[in-house]
């Protein structure tokens, strides 16, 4: 008999072993409308049937709710789960997509203290810095999340849209275990510098949004007519407008190498990503972010797909053409501070 589970991947040099696909936990409580409870707890379990064991999640997701939601499956499979929480970004209750960022050390045991109450643990697996804040230098936070390891608060620890410098200043100061950044057929910016410099420190990448927020699986095709009011991708520039239309017609590369395995266009999305361990020589954990059952088997299955150096070489030429930034704001990202 085969075993159906994914494969076990190591993150960074001392960090946990996750299956090489995790799941992105976001959808069920925040950015993409109202999601179905039961249904987004079937998909949990659904999950770790199938091998997936980093869970991600974030304070911000939902103002704490999404850690709240995940509480009782991180509980009742306390020892088969890599909890992976963030710190960061602040938003208002009046308005959810406006934010604040901070990385100052009483801010970051405020947030360590909170999360490790919603999540009802005792220990966070994987705690990631959610963005930069450029007023406070990376080596005094990163101090502040090395005392919380020292203090048995948080196992590993993680960074999101970091540039290679921040990476590198970083792992100076303790190890990183992965860099979180957005990585998809749509968004390579991060291959330039962070990707090489992930590489050369041994600290895994784990791509979110490989799914390019799901307009790679041509769920939508524009964010304004096809979404809801409270769908946070109505506000990116690459899902509106005449940027969508063109976008549109990039998929259909994704479509023919799709037809010739016999897959669905989220799964060569996703078979992409996860094939950057090869192509690029590091550790590559990609968190897709599904609320439906037949959607983690479908993403799981992916990770066995092989793509040829000829889909490949099809496939390469999309992310150069796509119109439209990822974020109405990309001082947030890694790519805006290079
Ligand atoms: N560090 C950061 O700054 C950051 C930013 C964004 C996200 N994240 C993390 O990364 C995770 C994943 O990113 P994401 O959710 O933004 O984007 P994604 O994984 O690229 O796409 C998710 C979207 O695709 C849909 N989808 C999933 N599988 C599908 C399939 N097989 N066929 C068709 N549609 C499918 C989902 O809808 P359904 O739920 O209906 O399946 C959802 O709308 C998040 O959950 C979050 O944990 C981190």
């Amino acid at each position: 008999m085969t075993d159906s589970r994914i494969t076990q991947v190591r993150l960074g040099d001392d960090g946990p072993e996750v299956g090489v696909q995790g799941l992105g936990c976001m959808g069920m409580s925040f950015a993409y409308g109202p999601a179905d409870a039961e249904e987004s707890r079937a998909t949990l379990e659904r999950a770790l049937e199938l091998g997936v064991t980093l869970y991600d999640t974030a304070d911000m997701y939902g103002a704490g709710e999404n850690e709240r939601f995940l509480s009782p499956f991180f509980k009742a499979h306390r020892d088969e789960v890599v909890i992976a929480t963030k710190f960061a970004i602040s938003t208002s209750p009046d308005d959810p997509f406006k934010r604040v960022v901070r990385n100052d050390p009483p801010y970051i045991r405020q947030c360590v203290e909170a999360s490790l109450k919603r999540l009802d643990v005792d220990v966070i697996d994987l705690y990631y810095m959610h963005r930069r804040d450029v007023n406070v230098p990376i080596e005094e936070s990163v101090g502040t999340m090395a005392e919380l390891v020292r203090e048995g608060k948080v196992k590993h620890l993680g960074l999101s849209e970091v540039t290679a410098d921040e990476l590198r200043a970083a792992q100076a100061v303790h190890p990183i275990a992965a860099v979180q950044s957005e990585w998809s057929l749509f968004s390579r910016d991060i291959e330039a510098h962070v990707v090489p410099a992930a590489k050369e420190l041994g600290v895994a990448l784990v791509p979110y949004s490989p799914l390019g927020r799901g307009f790679l699986t041509g769920s939508f095709s524009n964010a304004e007519t096809d979404l809801t009011d409270q769908d946070f991708r109505r506000t990116m520039p690459r899902f509106t407008g005449e940027n969508a239309a063109a976008n549109v017609a990039l998929l259909e590369p994704i479509r023919s190498v799709a037809k010739a395995h016999g897959a669905s266009p989220a799964q060569i999305a996703l078979a992409w990503v996860q094939q950057q361990a090869t192509v690029r020589g590091l550790a590559v954990v990609p968190i897709p972010g599904t609320t439906k059952r037949h959607r983690i088997e479908e993403n799981v299955e992916a990770a066995r797909i092989v793509l040829t150096e000829e889909e490949l070489s099809l496939l390469e030429p999309i992310a150069a053409k796509v119109a439209g930034d990822r974020y109405p704001d990309m001082s947030f990202t890694s790519v805006g501070r290079e």
